[in-house]
């Protein structure tokens, strides 16, 4: 047995891989890869196979990969201090450098951060945030969390209630029922062919408000949103729909939460979705593109209104209940230190906005027109596809996923990945910000190659 055989055999036996069909993996029958190398947008695999990673990994690694300033800044901190905690006002000089730099990249009217290490525990800390403001307000039935159909915020017990997708609830007992979720503003699949995008963002929002009516605005606590749809679709907000759901959020004193989990540092083409959609949210959530997944590390950012509740907490109640081992670990703080600094100096917010565009307008004119493909969508370094069975009529396939995937096994044929979303059969594209046009034009003509293929 070569040492690579012996390598798969331990992945099979040993390994219990994430979003994976498990017996498929476990008998042999999915495929694995064991990635070893990797350098701006590429990553080369144990085979010595380069592929062009148009996903970035999960939409995370934004500097590209084999960055030096950041592996090296975080060998620096392990070196010098690889550890303390930050319980009962401990910090380290990485831990506040970079929560200075993260509040000075957020919207002024931002006031703190918390650490995670993930998306998901983050948006855990902002729910217990925000029912711990309400209570602090003395209004204890106010709970509830709206979240949207197709929306993703992690997988944990109370996040994965609040992911708007089926896959995560079947099996789990979830959703739970502090979560109710509300329409998806996925104006492609509007049931309405007439309908403009502002009629479809005020039929959202009057739905909305229908359903905060409905729960009673007294038990509504919050609504939890990402700026642009993404593991549900990579779905563009359509015209007018933030206006119109902030205005309802607004009426009801319902929190809102903007995840920016993908949309933070750069991914839109400026700093957060927040300032890219003129949005004011209560809570951010802030992961992937804070480290560009050099170093696992999330972030809860807290308005000045609800820090100041959250202070008046304390002062009654003592030191807040809250806190994870790892919270602001400098290793991680580090990494964010030099990955933002490096998203200034390499430029990568209008990169992504001008390579983003041109690779979405490139898709658009390579195969936009092709009988099979519904939509051609994009936001910056965000690009989606959605194939259907008639274009006309935007007809979804029945059951749908089934073209997606074969769609990204003919791209990875072709050395690039992209990823099949898990719900329908959209392509996605979220490449590293660094991605220049040559490699946009890469990306395109092998998805033009593959969709031929796969409708051939
Ligand atoms: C918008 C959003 N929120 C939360 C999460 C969860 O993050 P994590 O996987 O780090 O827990 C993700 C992950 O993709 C995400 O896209």
């Amino acid at each position: 047995m070569t040492d690579m055989q012996q390598l798969e055999q331990w992945d099979r036996e040993n390994f219990f891989h994430p979003s994976t069909h498990l017996s498929d993996f476990a008998h042999g029958k999915a495929p694995e890869r064991i990635l070893e190398t990797a350098e701006g947008v590429y990553i080369t695999d144990k085979q010595g196979r380069r592929l062009l990673d148009g996903f970035a990994g999960l939409y995370c690694v934004n500097v590209g990969y084999g960055r030096k300033q950041v592996s090296d800044a975080v060998a620096a901190q392990a070196n010098k201090l690889a550890y303390y905690h930050s319980y009962v006002g401990h910090g380290t000089e990485a831990s506040i450098t970079l929560s200075k730099m993260i509040l000075e990249r957020m919207p002024s009217h931002m006031s703190r951060i918390y650490y995670g290490l993930s998306g998901s525990d983050a948006n855990e800390t902002n729910i217990k945030m925000v029912w711990y403001y309400n209570n602090v307000l003395d209004r204890p039935q106010k709970k509830k969390i709206i979240s949207r159909w197709r929306g993703y915020h992690g997988s944990g017990l109370m996040t994965g209630s609040l992911t708007g997708l089926e896959v995560f609830h079947n099996q789990f007992d979830l959703p739970l029922s502090p979560v109710v979720h509300t329409d998806a503003p996925y104006y492609f699949h509007r049931e309405n062919n007439e309908q403009t995008e502002r009629q479809f963002s005020a039929q959202c929002a009057a739905s909305l408000e229908d359903l905060i009516l409905k729960e009673g605005p007294e038990t509504v606590a919050a609504f939890i949103g990402e700026p642009v749809l993404g593991t549900g679709g990579i779905v563009p907000p359509p015209e007018g729909y933030w206006e119109a759901i902030q205005a309802v959020l607004q009426k009801y004193d319902v929190l809102f939460i903007a995840d920016e989990v993908v949309t933070g540092f750069g991914r839109l083409g400026s700093m957060t979705g927040s300032e890219h959609y003129g949005l004011k949210p209560d809570i951010i959530t802030l992961a992937k593109g804070m480290t560009s997944a050099y170093a696992p590390l999330s972030g809860s950012v807290i308005s000045d209104k609800v820090w100041k509740v959250l202070e008046e907490g304390t002062a009654k109640l003592g030191p807040i209940g809250h806190g994870w081992t790892y919270s602001a670990h400098p290793i991680c703080a580090a990494a964010g230190i030099a990955n933002l600094k490096l998203v200034d100096e390499m430029n990568l917010l209008a990169n992504a906005g001008e390579v983003g565009a041109y690779l979405t307008q490139s898709m658009q004119q390579a195969i936009g027109d092709h009988p099979q493909v519904g939509d051609v969508r994009g936001e910056g370094m965000l690009c989606a596809l959605e194939f259907v069975e008639e274009k006309a009529s935007r007809k979804l396939y029945d059951p749908v996923g089934k073209i997606g995937p074969q769609i990204a096994a003919a791209l990875l044929k072709r050395n690039v990945i992209g990823r099949a979303m898990p719900h329908g059969d959209i392509l996605g594209l979220a490449p590293p910000l660094c991605l220049s046009k040559a490699e946009a034009d890469i990306i395109v003509d092998a998805m033009k190659e593959a969709v031929d293929e796969v409708y051939a």
